[in-house]
């Protein structure tokens, strides 16, 4: 019987690359090239799985070009590289990694949202530049972290780590938008505060993204509602870029309408808008919120259970549309 071919379209952990060829017949990229789309559907051509992660998307075009794909395994939670209807209506499984990565992220978006509020990247390069030669009373002051007002924008897994680690660990006030309200259960041990989304940006001293991109929460952050924020408070995204109008918010931190930024996400990553590159009021990092070696290794691994499973008839851990497996009774 022959084995199932999948292509593994990024490079990725060996080990986890070879558990795969105990199963299949693996197409891997340890060049790590980042395929065009005509490249990605000529190595996905007549293969039943793909390895993926942000930087392939997987539309109908290419669905399309692939008819013996059963199953795309994303190793990010989220999955805005995906068009789902196209793969559901294609009878193709989709799988993500939440869970795994919730703490990890959590730790990240809470230590960006610090450097920013106490000026961590702007006063190292201002000591690296060798500028540093006295002590001032109003040397790089930030704003407090503790007993501050914590908004988080998209209350899901990781935002409520987020909260919990404001509320619990450093006396935040938590309160938050979502799409709907946490149940009195979640919300009471970090005494958050469900608030309108013009309230979340009037209150928050610090305000965090932390919700899924899509059509609906692109430039959810603009002009007018960095308008609404104090200019005292700062804004931090580890969700998705697209989510923040970069080029609005260059000018906002540019004319100090806000006080900070600190982005790990950005429209059209890996370019970074210049307006951000050219001002000092924010910290940039490189996509790496879930970046600890423990956590991407389990993220792989879970991206490789799921393809395991969807292709040998399994239940995969954590599909995003399990109605296809449902309705085709199993994409192996
Ligand atoms: C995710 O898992 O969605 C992270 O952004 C890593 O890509």
């Amino acid at each position: 019987m022959t084995r199932p071919s999948v292509l593994v379209a990024r490079a990725v952990f060996p080990e986890v690359v070879q558990r795969l060829r105990e199963h299949f017949e693996v197409d891997d990229n340890p060049s790590d090239t980042i395929f065009t789309k005509s490249e990605l559907m000529a190595r996905l051509a007549g293969k039943q799985g793909a390895f993926t992660t942000g930087s392939e998307r997987i539309d109908d075009e290419v669905l399309a070009a692939c008819p013996q794909l059963k199953v795309v395994a994303n190793m990010a939670v989220g999955y805005n590289n995906f068009d789902i209807a196209a793969c559901t209506a294609r009878g193709v499984l989709a799988t993500n990694t939440p869970d795994v990565l919730t703490e990890t992220t959590a730790d990240f978006g809470f230590a960006l949202m610090m450097a920013t509020a106490r000026r961590m990247a702007e006063s190292e390069h201002y000591l690296r530049r060798g500028e540093w030669t006295r002590w001032a009373y109003d040397m790089f002051t930030g704003s407090d972290v503790h007993g501050a007002t914590l908004g988080i924008l998209g209350m899901g897994r990781i935002g409520q780590a987020i909260a919990r680690r404001g509320a619990l660990g450093f006396g935040m006030k938590v309160i938050y938008h979502n799409r709907s309200r946490l149940t009195a259960e979640q919300e009471q041990p970090l005494a958050a505060r469900y608030v309108d989304k013009a309230t979340l940006l009037r209150e928050a001293d610090h305000l965090v993204l932390v919700l899924p991109y899509s059509p609906q929460s692109h430039h959810a952050i603009g002009a007018a509602e960095l308008a609404l924020m104090k200019p005292t408070a700062t804004l931090t995204n580890v969700a998705r870029g697209g989510i923040v109008d970069d080029a609005a918010l260059a000018v906002a931190l540019r004319e100090r309408r806000i006080a900070a930024a600190g982005l790990d996400v950005f429209e059209g990553e890996p370019a970074v808008h210049p307006g951000l590159l050219e001002v000092p009021n924010v910290v940039l990092t490189p996509h790496i919120a879930s970046a600890t070696v423990a956590t991407r290794r389990r993220m792989a691994d879970l991206a490789a259970d799921n393809l395991i499973a969807a292709l040998n008839g399994g239940t995969p851990p954590t599909p995003i549309n399990p109605q296809v497996r449902a309705a085709s009774g199993g994409p192996g």
